[in-house]
């Protein structure tokens, strides 16, 4: 029976069958042959997701001193029924990556219909046309608790098989370029010999041209800036994959602004990349301590920060909103932590603030729960049967990216505890880890397995139209900064939700004028690190009282 792939706006794609492969190795054939002939080397990037897609029109860019394009690219993407059908809207130009970012959208646009650089594929067998492989494939850490860390593991057989498959294909001169965060000795101890043993089984003798550079994309507002017009850090495992990944490197980055750093191995560059990310998610799990200390004391812990941000030495302290999601920094330090046993052999226990701030950050938006509970039950309302608007799917502001976003921990836990859930974002048209939850991400790697009463939650849609979403509402919980929600009027609000509410702010997102008009108005207010909303409380009931 035909499968087919469903894209966000609900276009259904037939999967390839076994006969579709050869047409479209003819039809890469062909393009290839046309754009050698213009002198383009060719580039596969393997894996069109947050990363890949956006790199992939970044390579497809490029031009030379004359503006000449100078790369042909060949998008990679696995067939599978959640992702292929990236591939038809990445061939009529379409982003298949949303963000507040209008470059992005263009310059998908721009590279397949104009300048006609960039092409998606899902035959591996692209790989034999490439003079560089790009890997952005992902390499995922899997939990097994919620809140430890420590009891999980890095998923390396996926990166392992597509390696290998790699290895199989790609001309024995092509620079293999790995941006996927790895657990750190993965390029040198785990991808090389894989591919030194293809080479072998081939009769190629040739040392794997392999590298490392991690990616430091940020899906948002500077989407393809974070690309183009970043830092990067790279290495090789040999002195020819050192200088074929700076080369690469300059011509498609801006590094007279933004110059490279090569070091001396790929493990220090994979170390680079998770000690980055470590070193974030700690210093947003240290505020979570301080914010409970702010709530529980009056203290509103969103002027604190920006009272401690004025002092250059401190102002990258950052509000950790309702948990720490997005892709990368609830995982990374866990790959790190493994690695060092199972890549590197070592017993002892060295870390104690990687995994404890990952813990902290995988948990946090539980208590988001808790305040809405005690919000209602202020208002005299039980939370079992409450409608709760939720504002925002997304782990970070303006983007529609889902993953480990403190949103879905919000949701499911105020579904186990009996409430009626919706949500509302404006990037974010289907929210999988609820439509596919027994599938995405993963087969049983579902949060849902963490709570009970999870089923109806397969039929939570995400509302696009905000007044109808506030309709009838009994708590309105502000999740993420999307601009949508920064200028939300509080009469409009109790206008549309047809009566007073509990409103919960996770964000710093309301400022003090609108809590105390949310009290005018007979609401409750309750936020993540907003201990002074009590005092404005009383002063509006004291006023009442003396009116
Ligand atoms: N998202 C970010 O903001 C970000 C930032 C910096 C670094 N990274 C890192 O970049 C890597 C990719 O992340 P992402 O966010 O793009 O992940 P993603 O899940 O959005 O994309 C990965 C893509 O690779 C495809 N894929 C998997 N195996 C494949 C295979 N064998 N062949 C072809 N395609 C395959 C998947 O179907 C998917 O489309 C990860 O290591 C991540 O940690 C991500």
């Amino acid at each position: 029976m035909a499968q087919f792939s469903l894209s966000p706006t609900g276009e259904k794609f037939k999967l390839p069958e076994a006969d579709d492969y050869q047409k479209e190795f003819l039809r890469l054939q062909e393009l290839v042959k046309e754009q050698k002939a213009l002198g383009r080397e060719i580039v596969v990037v393997m894996g069109l997701g947050f990363v890949g897609a956006v790199m992939a029109g970044v390579v497809a860019d490029t031009v030379n001193k004359n503006g000449e394009p100078i790369k042909f690219v060949i998008g990679m993407q696995r067939p599978s029924t959640r992702s292929f059908w990236k591939i038809p809207w990445i061939n009529r130009g379409i982003s298949p990556v949303s963000s507040e970012d209008p470059e992005v959208a263009t310059l998908i646009h721009r590279c397949v219909n104009e300048k006609k650089t960039l092409t998606a594929t899902y035959t591996y067998e692209a790989l034999k046309f490439a003079d560089v492989v790009v890997v952005d494939i992902q390499c995922d850490y899997l939990k097994e608790s919620l809140g430890n860390v420590r009891n999980g593991r890095a998923d390396m057989e996926a990166l392992e098989e597509s390696i290998e498959i790699m290895a199989e294909h790609v001309p024995p001169e092509a620079l293999i370029l790995i941006e996927t965060t790895v657990a750190p000795g993965t390029t040198e101890q785990i991808a090389y010999p894989i591919i030194k043993k293809a080479f072998r089984r081939r009769g190629i003798n040739s040392d794997p041209l392999l590298a490392h550079s991690f990616e430091r994309v940020m899906p948002g507002r500077n989407y393809v800036a974070s690309i183009r017009e970043f830092w990067r850090v790279c290495s090789g495992v040999n002195e020819e994959a050192k200088q074929r990944v700076v080369k690469f490197l300059n011509e498609i980055i801006n590094t007279e602004k933004y110059p490279l750093t090569v070091l001396d191995r790929p493990i220090e560059s994979e170390t680079a990349k998770i000690v980055e990310n470590s070193f974030r998610a700690t210093i947003l799990a240290f505020l979570d301590e301080w914010s409970i200390f702010a709530e529980r004391n009056g203290v509103d812990l969103i002027k604190v920060i920006e009272a401690i941000k004025v002092r250059p030495t401190h102002n990258n302290i950052i509000f950790p909103g309702p948990g720490i999601g997005g892709y990368c920094l609830p995982k990374d330090g866990g790959l790190g932590i493994w690695a060092y046993q199972h890549i590197h052999g070592w017993e002892d226990d060295i870390f104690k603030i990687t995994p404890l701030a990952i813990d902290i950050n995988d948990t946090r938006a539980l208590h988001v729960a808790q305040l809405t509970r005690d919000a209602l039950r202020n208002m005299g309302r039980p939370i079992a049967a409450a409608e709760i608007l939720l504002l925002g799917a997304s782990y970070k502001e303006d983007v529609g990216d889902t993953r480990y976003s403190g949103s879905e921990l919000i949701v499911r836990r105020l579904t186990e505890m009996g409430a009626d859930m919706r949500v509302h974002d404006p990037y974010v048209l289907r929210w999988w880890e609820f439509e596919k939850q027994d599938e995405y991400p993963g087969s049983s790697r579902s949060l849902k397995r963490f709570f009970r009463g999870q089923e109806k939650l397969k039929e939570l849609c995400v509302e696009q139209d905000l007044k109808k979403a506030l309709s009838g509402i009994d708590a309105l919980i502000f999740a993420v900064r999307h601009k949508h929600y920064l200028n939300l009027d509080p009469d409009e609000v109790v206008k549309d939700a047809g009566g007073p509410i509990a409103v919960i702010d996770c964000f710093g997102i309301l400022d003090d004028a609108k809590i105390r008009r949310y009290f005018e108005l007979e609401c409750e207010v309750k936020g993540l690190g907003r201990g002074h909303v009590k005092r404005i409380k009383d002063e509006v009931r004291q006023r009442r009282s003396e009116d």
